[in-house]
């Protein structure tokens, strides 16, 4: 592993030495500049790029205290440790207001090595992680929720087929979250066995990134799935409502962490939950029918439900599902009813979509070309464009962005 680089600065001769001996002999740190004014250090800093910078408080000239505050600017990626002679703990709040990472008393040098190689862990784990989802735009975490006011008009086929598209197709490190509500078919689609899933993760005391990865499935397709499995048998699975808005948010945050897209498949079970994550979402797709007229007020009622509850009118996508020419009703009623312009439509394709399930290969994959398949990859076009748009401008706040809602 590479050595840490470290300024050491001195007030007193044999100062400096004094702080490169309490770093230790073993090779984890490297001392690259020796300093003696806190504007030295802040040169230094800025010049060389050490790991960290020891600045004493009492540097001459420049303080230690200004010193940490210059460098936070001028050397961002330098983590000032300041060196008090007083009570480190008494100090913590001037130094962390000026940007200092750690403090460290005079009289407790022998600790020093210990606590900067646990912010060095500190450092590089966090940036390792995530930083490029904060750094780089097209990096930046997507969320697409599949929902409907409605059971079997086509989340899970949705949901599973824009997942692959968005991974083959758009170069997106993709996890589809299955929701309470849903039964584990998203699994079947793609022909896995998963074990653990939403509801096991539901009886720990808490979730962290190690349990949440452990819950996650990779499929060959490229994408990830986080199922609703538990490993319980289903007569003993733990209730979905052990499944609470706090988890979802928690499991949410980790796995905007480690993936660029998160589809979430959205049963209509519980109003509270499906909000929640709708209004946390960049895009919420939601899935119709035209069957009879009650598909087509269940869809109003969801479509008004989303927009009262602050999700934005312009993230929110109207999918029409299993549309077929010359049946009783048509877009032209669905647009009646809900209000909505052009609905996206997808033509009803029963037999690549039963072939597709029957065989555990996603639609798109097995027959790209099939008028389903062709449609939810030009969905996954409108949304990946959509979605990424809405995460690096804007802000998932209700009420943000260019709103027409009604
Ligand atoms: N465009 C389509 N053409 C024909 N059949 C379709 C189409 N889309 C989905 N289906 C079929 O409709 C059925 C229900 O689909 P799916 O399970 O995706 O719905 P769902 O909304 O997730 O249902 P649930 O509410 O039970 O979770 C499945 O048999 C699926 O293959
Ligand atoms: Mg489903």
């Amino acid at each position: 592993m590479a050595r840490v680089k470290v300024l050491v600065t001195e007030v007193h001769a044999g100062e400096g030495d004094r702080l490169a001996e309490a770093l230790g002999s073993d090779n984890e740190f490297e001392v690259v500049a020796y300093a003696q004014d806190g504007l030295d250090a802040a040169q230094a800093a800025h010049r060389l790029h050490p790991d960290i910078a020891l600045l004493w408080e009492d540097l001459p000239g420049v303080s230690g205290l200004e010193a940490c505050e210059v460098i936070a600017r001028a050397a961002p990626n330098v983590a000032a440790v300041l060196v008090t002679r007083g009570d480190a703990h008494a100090m913590q709040s001037r130094a962390m207001m000026a940007g200092a990472r750690l403090v460290v008393g005079e009289h407790e040098l022998r600790t020093l090595r210990e606590q900067l190689s646990e912010l060095g862990r500190q450092r590089q784990n966090t940036t390792q992680d995530w930083m490029p989802a904060v750094t780089d735009p097209g990096r930046a975490p997507v969320v697409y929720t599949v929902c409907g006011g409605k059971g079997g008009v086509g989340k899970t086929t949705i949901a599973v087929n824009l997942a692959v598209q968005l991974a083959r197709r758009h170069g997106e490190r993709v996890v589809l979250l299955e929701m309470v509500g849903q039964l584990g078919d998203a699994a079947i689609l793609l022909d896995l066995s998963p074990v653990h899933g939403l509801l096991s993760l539901a009886e720990l005391p808490s979730v962290d990134q190690e349990v949440v990865r452990r819950s996650t499935y990779q499929h060959e397709s490229g994408i990830s799935l986080l199922p609703v499995t538990s490993e319980h048998p289903l007569n003993e699975m733990p209730l979905a409502e052990a499944v609470n808005v706090e988890l979802i948010g928690q499991v949410l945050g980790l796995l905007k962490r480690q993936f660029t897209a998160v589809v979430v498949d959205c049963a209509f079970t519980a109003w509270a939950m499906v909000s929640y994550i709708s209004k946390r979402s960049h895009v919420v797709m939601c899935v119709t029918t035209m069957d009879d007229i009650v598909a087509l007020r269940d869809a109003s009622v969801m479509l008004e439900l989303l927009t009262d509850s602050g999700v934005d009118k312009s993230r929110i996508i109207l999918v029409a599902n299993k549309y077929r020419k010359g049946a009783p009703l048509g877009p032209e009623d669905l647009t009646r009813v809900t209000a909505w312009e052009d609905p996206f439509l997808i033509f009803e394709d029963a037999k690549s979509c039963i072939a597709a399930v029957n065989e555990g290969v996603p639609l798109v994959v097995r027959t790209p070309t099939a008028p389903a398949a062709e449609a939810v990859a030009r969905l996954a076009a409108l949304a990946a464009e959509k979605g990424r748009q809405a995460a690096t401008t804007g802000s998932t706040r209700p009420g943000v962005g260019t709103s027409n809602a009604k």
